[in-house]
């Protein structure tokens, strides 16, 4: 693997799953892996489990590790061709991104979209930028339009956590939100849920919240909400902003909200951070039908097989 992108990146979905499962049951079994590499996490916006669990996973391989919160600490960095730099932005992305080669074997970049210009975050302009000019293996800890690094792990929550001899149902619900997000986190749950192809798979959302096709691919879209969720082994709850009407949030009627009673049987899953009895109520994030902790602890699993991968290409 040369990069972390997306799903396209993965040539085997299965086999990174059990890369993942492999590294939970025995972390330190290549800890000699990166041994005397370096990576840089590079973070234009926040982030609590992405930094975390990529750094411990990082070393747990025996990479050394520095993280960058560019977004507060760096340079104001300008991304545009031809820029005039007479205004806030210091640093071109063409001088600073070379740099960081020189100081990294390998960087792991966030960078969320404007949410104003479609098609220049739908370019994923400011990661690929990263990738054309640093000249090292790029890792996405989320991008403008997807987060593989979290479905990855989502897959993995549902690849243990399903015992049944059945295909899963898999339910991706949007949820009322008070910000306007990115789309990513669906955008990129629909890509590898759909490359996976091990589930029924069914997303539902208020009319006008439909995802760039491209990501959402055959999965069934139900504007009905109580009707996606019947007979759901899985509830993936998330907000996200429109994307026709790009990046605003549109008047929506009814209650989108997950809760106990709409869950049924149901396990409720979330990336995180939630916020708390808009997305999802307390009685659900606190049940034992949650696996948002488990999820979140996945992430260390995720992150190891994929920078595994990439070191493995890398020492070839
Ligand atoms: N799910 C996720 O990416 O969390 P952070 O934004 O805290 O990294």
């Amino acid at each position: 693997m040369k990069q972390f992108l997306s799903v396209k990146d993965a040539p085997d979905v299965n086999a990174l799953i059990q890369s993942a499962l492999l590294y939970k049951s025995s972390p330190m079994r290549d800890e000699d892996l990166g041994r005397g590499k370096r990576m840089g996490l590079l973070f234009l916006n926040p982030s609590l489990r992405t930094r975390l669990s990529t750094q411990v996973a990082a070393n747990n391989l025996g990479l050394e590790v520095v993280v960058f919160n560019v977004g507060q600490e760096g340079w104001a960095l300008e991304f545009a061709d031809g820029a005039v730099m007479n205004g806030s932005t210091v640093e071109h992305v063409k001088d600073a991104a070379p740099v960081l080669g020189q100081y990294f074997d390998l960087l792991g970049i966030r960078t969320f979209p404007g949410l104003t210009d479609r098609s220049a975050d739908y370019s994923e302009h400011i990661i690929k930028q990263f990738v054309k000019y640093s000249g090292v293996p790029v890792v996405s800890l989320e991008s403008a339009t997807l987060h593989p690094l979290q479905s990855l792990t989502d897959l993995l929550t549902m690849t243990e956590t399903f015992k049944e001899k059945r295909k899963p149902k898999v339910v991706l619900t949007w949820a009322p939100h008070v910000k306007a997000l990115p789309q990513c986190v669906a955008n990129s749950f629909a890509e590898w849920v759909n490359a996976w192809d091990q589930s029924e798979f069914v997303i539902t959302h208020p009319e006008g919240y439909e995802l760039d096709g491209s990501f959402s691919g055959d999965a069934r879209i139900e504007y009905d909400q109580a009707k996606a969720l019947q007979g759901a082994d899985y509830v993936y709850v998330k907000n996200w902003s429109s994307y026709s009407q790009y990046g605003k949030i549109l008047p929506e009627s009814g209650n989108w909200m997950m809760n106990l009673a709409k869950l049924g049987k149901a396990r409720a899953m979330h990336c995180l951070p939630v916020r708390r009895n808009v997305e999802l109520s307390d009685e659900v994030l606190d049940s034992r039908q949650s696996l948002v902790t488990a999820q979140a602890a996945n992430r260390v699993w995720a992150a190891q097989a994929v920078l595994s991968e990439i070191l493995k290409s890398m020492n070839a």
